[in-house]
């Protein structure tokens, strides 16, 4: 990353597309060869998209846009996002710059660990699984390790085993092991692992062996930040009031907190489109943490202070930095040199960031004039306008 590296660039929204390329390569975000290659599209060419799915006829486009003003544990991060709906990023930029006043956002990931699910049927005596099991741990965890030698060489692997008997009735029960899986999103990883403990475990536990796979709950893959917000840049103390009754209505009802999370899951997984990442995943286990406790919660908060507000969010988010689509696709690899990320625990920052961000921003929108008054329709008017009318006799 440049030293002269800045997320903070004046009139950005207004200017032309080639201003801001200008601005961008001026504050150290892009090289020149970025670019360039940016000038001529981006996006991904038709030779790779072949190689990355099956039955390709064409490449599906996306808008690409920059979230700017985000200082993120005392860096600043130019944030590309791919994403349709309006006001996405501009609401992220906006709310990153009133964060930004009071500090930015701070946080902080556990290690990369990944969890795959060993399943067992008609276990006999399954109430005695664990300790069938448990006591041959570092041998099993040395057999999962054996099956991922690019991961141990590296220094990482097979951490923990759990077992989890789920109907004592049926014999139903689950094997967990947790691997260390670094900078990859990891789930080929843990699958290898799987799928190479389940022999040894059928030896110890019987019955019928069912599936080897990840979950995408990963409870040991976790991100937390939070963030201050000064009552004045946010517009008042009665708007900081709104958004602090906004949280709280959230936390009481589900009907509201899944529109909250919409909301915060807005800019991550727009980041995350950008960036490569498997954003099906990341939204299974933001919903499932969401509702772990046995009732669906808001996936962040936000409390009141004596001149503002706190917010903070925890969820589970196995992102990488390496593997995957990460490499293949130049525009994802272009995303990662625009952002300057290299370790997953940082960018489990960033994003857990930018979905705060895209919360508060809809929140101040919701608790000042409401989301219809504010950027979406400015936005809509915008794009609906330059759209043509359909062909006559077309369907609406
Ligand atoms: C729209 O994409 C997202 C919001 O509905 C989020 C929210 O209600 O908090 C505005």
């Amino acid at each position: 990353m440049s030293d002269a590296y800045s997320s903070r660039i004046s009139g950005f929204y207004d200017r032309t597309i080639t201003e801001r390329l200008d601005a961008l390569e001026a504050n150290g975000v892009l090289t020149a060869e970025a670019r360039a290659w940016l000038e001529a599209g981006g996006g991904l060419s038709l030779e790779v998209a072949d190689m990355l799915v099956e039955n390709v006829i064409a490449i599906h486009g996306l808008p690409l846009g920059v979230a700017l003003n985000f200082c993120i544990n005392g860096r600043d991060r130019v944030v590309p996002m791919a994403v349709e709906e309006p006001s996405v990023v501009a609401a992220a930029s906006n709310a990153a710059r009133m964060v930004r006043a009071s500090g930015g956002f701070h946080g902080e990931a556990t290690a990369n660990v990944m969890t795959a699910q060993v399943q067992f049927d008609d276990v006999p005596d399954a109430a005695g699984a664990p300790a069938r099991v448990l006591p041959h741990r570092e041998r099993l965890l040395a057999r999962g390790d054996g099956a991922i030698p690019r991961m141990t060489e590296r220094g990482f692997g097979c951490r923990d085993l759990e077992v989890r008997v789920l109907d004592e009735a049926l014999g139903v029960v689950t094997v967990h092991v947790h691997v260390d899986v670094g900078d990859a999103m990891g789930a080929n990883t843990v699958d290898t692992v799987a799928e190479a403990l389940a022999p040894a475990l059928q030896e110890l536990l019987g019955g019928t062996l069912g599936l080897r796979i990840l979950t995408n709950l990963s409870v040991r893959r976790m991100v937390r930040v939070r963030c201050l917000v000064d009552q004045e840049s946010l517009g008042g103390s009665a708007v900081a009031d709104g958004i602090a009754r906004a949280s709280r209505f959230a936390e009481l009802d589900v009907y509201r907190a899944v529109t909250h999370n919409k909301g915060f899951m807005n800019g991550l997984d727009a980041a995350a489109v950008a960036l490569g990442q498997d954003w099906r995943g990341l939204e299974a286990g933001a919903h499932a943490w969401a509702s772990l406790s046995g009732r669906y919660r808001p996936l962040s908060v936000w409390r009141r202070t004596a001149d503002g507000l706190e917010g903070s969010a925890e969820l589970p988010l196995a992102v990488g930095t390496v593997g995957g689509s990460t490499r293949a696709h130049e525009g994802v690899r272009r995303a990662f040199e625009l952002l300057g990320v290299v370790e997953a625990r940082e960018l489990a920052v960033i994003l857990a960031s930018v979905g705060l961000a895209s919360n508060l921003a809809a929140l101040r929108a919701l608790a000042c004039e409401g989301i219809q008054e504010g950027h979406m329709r400015l936005h809509a008017r915008k794009l609906y306008q330059s759209v043509p009318p359909p062909p006559k006799g077309s369907a609406p």
